[in-house]
């Protein structure tokens, strides 16, 4: 298989990666290594990398085609600090056992708690509580209903969308996700409103 084969392409990432590139610069710190979980088709990860070249990204998808495509994606990225892609599953035990912990500064997920369980969500938390440090920052990137309700008539209807294509997926509360990171240390530091009703969650390990 060539690398076009390969290639998978999610044409959200060309609309949503400069601003959520913008974000990361201001809250990425100048060193430790960047884990990303939920890579997708790496078309992210090959984007962003460049932009933080004295750190290692670290992509990561348990979906095997996808990590072919991050691969694919690797291939053509400029720089040399985007690693190989982990396969990483957040609703395994012990997913972050995989990783040397002293490296992880930051750790990112996008659009990744609302088109998986909410388990998905339970082990992403309890995972990154154990795998940062005092200080290590973990970023969150999607839409979010607030106090039970939704924001915008758009993501309502996403919601509707993904729970008509697995009941266990939806867009998740802003205030359970918060609740739920506050057992594990981390703690929301800053939200950001982003294009098309989507928010930046920035939470802070205590
Ligand atoms: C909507 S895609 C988002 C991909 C990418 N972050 C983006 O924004 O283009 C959701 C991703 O979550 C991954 N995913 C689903 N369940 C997961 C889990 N339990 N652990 C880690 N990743 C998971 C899927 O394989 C898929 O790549």
């Amino acid at each position: 298989m060539d690398n076009r084969d390969r290639k998978q392409y999610a044409p959200a990432t060309e609309r949503n990666r400069q601003p959520i590139l913008e974000v990361l610069q201001k809250v990425i710190p100048k060193e430790g290594n960047i884990l990303e979980i939920a890579s997708g088709t790496g078309e992210h990860a090959c984007f962003f990398a460049p932009y933080f070249p004295n750190q290692q990204w670290i992509p990561s998808d348990p979906d095997r085609l996808l990590r072919l495509s991050i691969e694919a994606w690797r291939e053509d990225c400029t720089g040399n600090n985007l690693q190989l892609p982990l396969d990483i599953n957040v609703t395994l035990p012990d997913w972050d056992e995989k990783l040397d912990d002293s490296a992880i500064a930051v750790i990112i997920a996008i659009n990744l708690i609302h088109i998986s369980p909410w388990s998905a969500c339970q082990g992403l938390m309890k995972g990154v509580g154990k795998l940062l440090h005092s200080g290590g920052i973990l970023y969150l990137y999607g839409p979010y209903k607030q106090k039970g309700k939704h924001t915008a008539p758009s993501n309502e209807a996403f919601d509707q969308s993904l729970q008509f294509r697995n009941p266990a997926w939806g867009v998740r509360n802003l205030e359970d996700v918060v609740e739920l990171a506050e057992k594990y240390q981390l703690i929301l530091h800053q939200i950001i409103s982003m294009p098309a009703n989507n928010l930046s969650l920035i939470f802070h390990h205590l």
